[in-house]
């Protein structure tokens, strides 16, 4: 499982990036906070989805994928007092789609990704919502080799049973055609401005 995690973080370091005029102070709280609350987010999430992978098969883990793994984001984001989110321009669920902020983090990264560069590790924003000031971490995921079950090319990788189930659920999922290495979306972690207060 370890090594399913660090295989997983690897491949994204490199250069930070200031986003919209962050003081060095605040930038620092926003990415420790968000990078510590995405690393226990997909800790959970890969470890629930190889055990489930394992134990049941994938079309029973479309199920967890879309069902369970919302309580665990919520909790997580409890814990971290922030809204956790993940959003792609191919996704799956409608509810992910990404709003105009997180639409320009998806491209900062998917810039790096179209050269063959490697992606910078977060990507941080200051963010009006309405009279509402929020900080913004975005990490970026990259596809691997099991992901390919439910993301990758139907019929090659993704089984014809669990593709139906899959475009039952979702009839106008755009989340397939994926290789390995390929940039899959962001892990967007909001935080209010008090809290860095
Ligand atoms: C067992 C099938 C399955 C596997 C394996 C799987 N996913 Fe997914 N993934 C899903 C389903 C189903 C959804 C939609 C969940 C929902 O309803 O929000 C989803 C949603 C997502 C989303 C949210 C954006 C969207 O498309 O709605 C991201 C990001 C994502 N997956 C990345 C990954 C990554 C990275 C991996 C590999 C580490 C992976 N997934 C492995 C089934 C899977």
């Amino acid at each position: 499982m370890r090594r399913v995690l660090l295989l997983f973080l690897s491949g994204v370091f490199a250069v930070s990036m200031t986003g919209g005029g962050l003081d060095p102070e605040t930038e620092e709280k926003v990415v420790e906070i968000g990078h510590k609350a995405t690393v226990s987010l997909l800790k959970h999430l890969l470890k629930e989805v190889t055990l489930s992978l394992k134990e049941k098969g994938p079309v029973e883990t479309i199920s967890y994928c879309s069902e369970k793994a919302y309580p665990i984001t919520d909790s997580i984001s409890k814990e971290f007092g922030v809204r956790i989110k993940r959003t792609s321009f191919k996704y799956r669920n409608p509810k992910n789609r990404p709003d105009r902020y997180e639409e320009e983090a998806l491209r900062y990264f998917e810039g790096f990704f179209k050269e063959g560069k490697k992606p910078p590790k977060h990507y941080v924003q200051k963010v009006e919502l309405g009279d509402k000031l929020v900080y913004r971490y975005y990490f970026p995921l990259k596809v691997m080799k099991l992901c390919l079950t439910c993301h990758g090319v139907p019929g090659k990788d993704i089984e014809e049973e669990v593709y139906k189930v899959i475009k039952e659920k979702y009839p106008e999922d755009k989340a397939t055609g994926y290789k390995e290495g390929d940039f899959r979306g962001v892990v967007r972690v909001e935080i209010p401005a008090e809290k860095l207060r």
